[in-house]
């Protein structure tokens, strides 16, 4: 038996379950009128409702037990400090310390991280100012009016979804674009939309090893040579973000060129980081501090409010709750914002590589769920898609519905559809429709007899069904800033319970490791290697389609 299953509170927790479990959560808001003022909080400019959730008062209680007793108030603290969390590494894990806006040092190995923090920083925004103001010329002397980053993962996600969220935010001469698929395709398409005299290449990897991202970065800079005819050119053309500058040197970015991060930054953590230099370049020095000082209100938050009150944990607790006692095991990211439309993709990396994990950090196997499969799309799309499934299908699966109060766009009458649908939405999540309530209006629209009770059945919603509304004041840097660093904690919350390591992603090296042989086999460059049938049979077919 694991630790955590032996804990008396998970085994509390699962006697109150028998009896909570028939609970439905309409009886739950006609008993008690304050449900949704007790059941709600606000931090900066997020409000989060989480009362349409299958909880009572005993159930928090019982919650925020689990996470006493699992280790939470330690957890937190390590890693604020700067310890090792990140055993199987050996690292600190310290997205923290790249948004500590009050400067408080913060060690690992004895040596304070915010100096040099704060002078990447720096280094960043003095570049960023460059570029934005003009003074930064390409090679035939022109401004930079294009961005191309050049990234996957963490490397891609983070600034992508960033930017898309803030786009009103945009420096109006810059055009953002990413690349991260190395089918030759997003490249391709890229670069018929720009011109090499005035982009810019952001190659960002933290390890610098990864094959998608040097594959398409030294497509691009053939690309960029072959129409410059001046290999010298490259220097104004080519950035490079990593952890790894002889990496960077031996690929032929000059290292003057390079702006640095440092091994406690995960990759899937890192848009606070030089990685989020993209984001820099196109919003702003002022704007990306915005995005720092967002988090960092959520930071200090999370470090020292009360687990009852604390947004992080509640998220995080309430998740453990669908996902180790109902057997939920999925979780919807549903933001009703076009300018969010790439939020579920960063938030199912950020949660599934984080804590997509079956052992422990003592080495032992869990015997319960872990994290949940994390999917979603714009709501309003999603309910023109796969709604249907979470109002009346089969499986449970929690949603997170997020939307800004304030309009962006000056379009008259849009927004206020907008949030009509999210809230009868988390409305009809919570309450469904019952056989009676069915009934009746199938009658008022004059049916009645075997026509009527024929369907009835298909027109219940059982309700009772979870959601947590996220409210923005609006959708601004700081904002969004809170918003990805309660994901963040949430996540990191959820793995300390289950007492796995968030900080590592071991699961993605045997494909690569693959990968390689059978690239050597499709390339010509070996005859053939031991596999199954299957995978012969695969490598055999691409070599006869490709075959001259
Ligand atoms: O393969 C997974 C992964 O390592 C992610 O964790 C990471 O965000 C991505 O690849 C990109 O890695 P890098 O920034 O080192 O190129």
């Amino acid at each position: 038996m694991s630790k955590l299953t032996q804990l008396p509170a998970w085994n509390a927790l699962w006697q109150h379950f028998a009896e909570a479990k028939q609970l439905h959560m309409r009886e739950l808001f006609e008993t008690d009128p304050q449900r949704a003022e007790r059941y709600s909080l606000e931090v900066g400019g997020l409000f989060l409702d989480y009362s349409k959730n299958r909880l009572t008062d005993d159930t928090l209680k019982g919650l925020m037990q689990l996470a006493r007793e699992a280790g939470l108030p330690a957890r937190i603290k390590a890693m604020f400090k700067g310890e090792k969390i990140n055993s199987t590494e050996n690292r600190a894990v310290l997205h923290v310390a790249l948004r500590n806006r009050t400067n408080s040092p913060i060690l690992v190995d004895g040596e304070d991280v915010m100096p040099k923090v704060n002078s990447v920083l720096a280094r960043m925004g003095k570049f960023a100012h460059a570029v934005r103001s003009g003074d930064w010329l390409g090679y035939t002397h022109q401004p930079i009016t294009d961005v191309v980053n050049i990234g996957i993962g963490g490397s891609d996600l983070g600034p992508l979804m960033v930017c898309s969220a803030l786009k009103p935010y945009g420096h109006p001469r810059m055009n953002m674009h990413f690349v991260s698929n190395v089918d030759g395709a997003q490249l391709k398409e890229t670069l018929k939309k720009v011109h090499p005299e005035t982009t810019l290449f952001v190659v960002e990897s933290k390890t610098f090893t990864t094959q998608e991202t040097l594959t398409n970065a030294l497509t691009a800079r053939e690309w960029f040579v072959a129409r410059a005819r001046d290999e010298k050119a490259v220097a104004k053309h080519f950035v490079a973000v990593s952890t790894n500058k002889k990496a960077v040197a031996e690929f032929g970015i000059d290292p003057a060129n390079m702006f640095e991060f440092w091994d406690w930054v995960g990759g899937r953590y890192s848009l606070w980081s030089a990685i989020g230099l993209p984001i820099m370049l196109y919003l702003g020095e002022e704007n990306f501090t915005e995005l720092l000082n967002g988090a960092h209100i959520m930071d200090q938050h999370f470090y020292n409010a009360s687990y009852e009150e604390n947004m992080p944990v509640l998220l995080a607790m309430i998740g453990i709750w669908y996902i180790n006692y109902y057997g939920g095991g999925s979780h919807v990211i549903a933001p009703y914002d076009q300018y969010l439309h790439r939020l579920p993709a960063f938030i199912q990396q950020l949660d599934m590589e984080s804590n997509g994990k079956k052992v422990c950090v003592d080495g032992s196997t869990v015997d319960f769920e872990t994290a949940p499969i994390i999917w979603g799309e714009t709501g309003i799309n999603g309910q023109h898609a796969f709604f249907q499934l979470l109002h009346q299908g089969t499986h449970i699966s929690p949603i997170d519905l997020i939307c800004s109060l304030e309009n962006r766009t000056s379009l008259p009458g849009h927004h206020e559809i907008l949030l009509a649908n999210v809230f009868a939405q988390a409305e009809a999540f919570m309450r469904g429709k019952t056989a009676d309530e069915v009934r009746a209006e199938l009658a008022a629209q004059g049916l009645e007899g075997a026509a009527l009770e024929a369907l009835v059945p298909h027109k219940v919603f059982d309700g009772n069904r979870p959601t947590n509304t996220l409210l923005m004041d609006r959708l601004d840097p700081r904002n969004l800033g809170s918003l990805i660093a309660l994901y963040e904690h949430k996540i990191f919350v959820q793995g300390v319970i289950w007492g796995i390591n968030s900080f590592d992603q071991w699961g993605v090296e045997l494909g690569k490791q693959l990968a390689k042989t059978i690239h050597a086999e499709l390339a010509g460059k070996l005859a053939s290697a031991p596999h199954d049938s299957s995978t012969k049979l695969l490598i055999e077919r691409y070599r006869r389609a490709n075959r001259d």
